[in-house]
């Protein structure tokens, strides 16, 4: 037999595996039959875009973890994505958005580190004669109510009666509903929840708030994987390039930023020069009121980054804020000496991407800037300054936050790439 047929042999036993749900192969894991279940999770809906974005790695890394298990009650889980409605912070209007990933993401370079779908997938996977979908399980996490007195710390989970009224907003679709309702009282990693997985035949389970989930182990190689596979679409990639090209004379070749095609294919690499200009991250509004002694006022915004622009020898300024057009018009007079650039939407884009869109094309601009000052302690500047070591900037150019008024300058934490 030729290598031409045996290969021909080789394609048809792997498009009979795959065309099969219940059969699996793989060169190190053995399993006979996979088991078919999805696992949805929420989020507490207060919480806006870029905590989301790590409760989502937290699932990521669980749901990998289960892919690669040799258990094939745990080894068919699809992780299913909640779409994006109704955010807080958001200027949304009164009807749910149902904004999938792929608007945002790149799916297939998620696909390469979980099993994850779309919830339109999900419903196209689900047979079309029923009018509505069954969840088999609603799991709500809760904290321990007596954690913070007993100093138990331990990782422990129990079902207990529900400490608030429940009210589950199915990802504001109305025609998804569930069998099983129930309060798992929960401190540990997100991956103890395979416990519970074992511990029941349901093929579809809701985990409700997941941000109470800790990560397994931050910043370590598979967190690092988690948050590489979580590439930026294709369409925002462009939009952020052709600002960074027309307004702050930036490129990848020039900046030495380019990135392999697939994230699995980044290695260490501390080169990177980035544009010529220094990006801030300014969170304001709700910061304001709630952390009002650790935001600066704008003019000591302005000293702390005429100062690193004279340093640096540069001449523009690259602004990310949620502040009002009349604080950054305030911004720019003060460093009237500068060029003060801020990413402005059109109404199309809003429309289609909504605020989240705005802050992935913010993030890329900043994470791409020769220098970059972020706010204390806000997951805009997490995700940014993660993006700044993916891309290799060197430590001192991305873990920066701005000092308050009473010269309070306080250390970001530094969280370094592990390959
Ligand atoms: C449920 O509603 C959503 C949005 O209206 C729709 O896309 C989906 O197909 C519906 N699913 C079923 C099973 O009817
Ligand atoms: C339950 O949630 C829905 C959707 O978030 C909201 O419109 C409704 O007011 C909530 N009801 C209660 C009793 O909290
Ligand atoms: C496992 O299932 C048993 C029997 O249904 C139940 O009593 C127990 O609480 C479950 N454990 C977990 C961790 O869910």
């Amino acid at each position: 037999m030729g290598y031409q047929s045996i290969c021909l042999i080789f394609i048809f036993i792997k498009c009979y595996a795959s065309a099969n749900e219940n059969y699996c192969y793989s060169d190190n894991i053995k399993c006979d039959k996979k088991i078919n279940r999805y696992l949805f999770y929420d989020v507490n809906p207060p919480e806006g875009f870029n905590l989301r974005l790590d409760v989502y790695m937290r699932f990521a890394i669980l749901s990998n973890k289960m892919m690669k298990s040799s258990d094939p009650t745990l080894n068919g889980f699809k992780l299913v994505l909640p779409p994006w409605s109704n955010l807080i912070h958001w200027q949304y209007s009164d009807t749910p958005d149902h904004i999938p990933w792929g608007h945002y993401f790149d799916l297939d370079s998620l696909k390469r580190f979980a099993p994850v779908i779309e919830m339109y997938q999900f419903f196209n996977e689900h047979p079309k004669t029923y009018s509505r979908v069954t969840i088999d399980e609603v799991y709500t996490l809760q904290h321990f109510e007596d954690m913070f007195e007993t100093g138990n710390f331990e990782d422990r989970m129990q079902i207990d009666k529900c400490r608030k009224k429940q009210n589950i907003s199915f990802f504001f679709y109305n025609n998804i509903t569930a069998n099983n309702y129930h309060c798992l009282s929960y401190h540990g990693p997100v991956t103890k929840l395979v416990q519970l997985f074992l511990n029941t035949t349901a093929s579809s389970i809701l985990i409700n708030h997941g941000e109470v989930s800790l990560h397994e182990y931050f910043g370590n190689k598979v967190y690092w994987q988690a948050r590489r596979s979580l590439r930026y679409s294709k369409e925002l990639v462009d939009i952020a390039a052709d600002f960074r090209r027309e307004h702050l004379d930036s490129t990848d070749e020039k900046d030495k930023t380019l990135l392999p095609k697939n994230w699995e294919d980044e290695k260490p690499n501390r080169k990177p020069r980035g544009g010529p200009y220094v990006a801030i991250h300014l969170r304001r509004r709700d910061f304001l009121r709630s952390r009002s002694k650790e935001i600066p006022s704008l003019e000591n915004v302005a000293e702390q980054v005429s100062k690193t622009l004279q340093r640096l020898k540069l001449q523009t300024v690259f602004v990310a804020t949620d502040g009002s057009a009349k604080e950054f018009e305030h911004l720019s007079s003060l460093l009237s000496r500068y060029k003060v650039k801020r990413y402005t939407a059109s109404e199309a884009f809003r429309s289609k991407y909504k605020d989240g869109g705005v802050a992935i094309v913010d993030q890329i601009i900043c994470s791409h800037a020769r220098y970059f000052i972020g706010t204390h302690e806000s997951t805009f500047t997490f995700r940014i300054e993660e993006r700044r070591e993916i891309l290799g900037f060197d430590e001192d150019t991305t873990f920066n936050v701005f000092c308050s008024d009473d010269r309070n300058c306080p250390k970001s934490s530094v969280w370094k790439i592990v390959y």
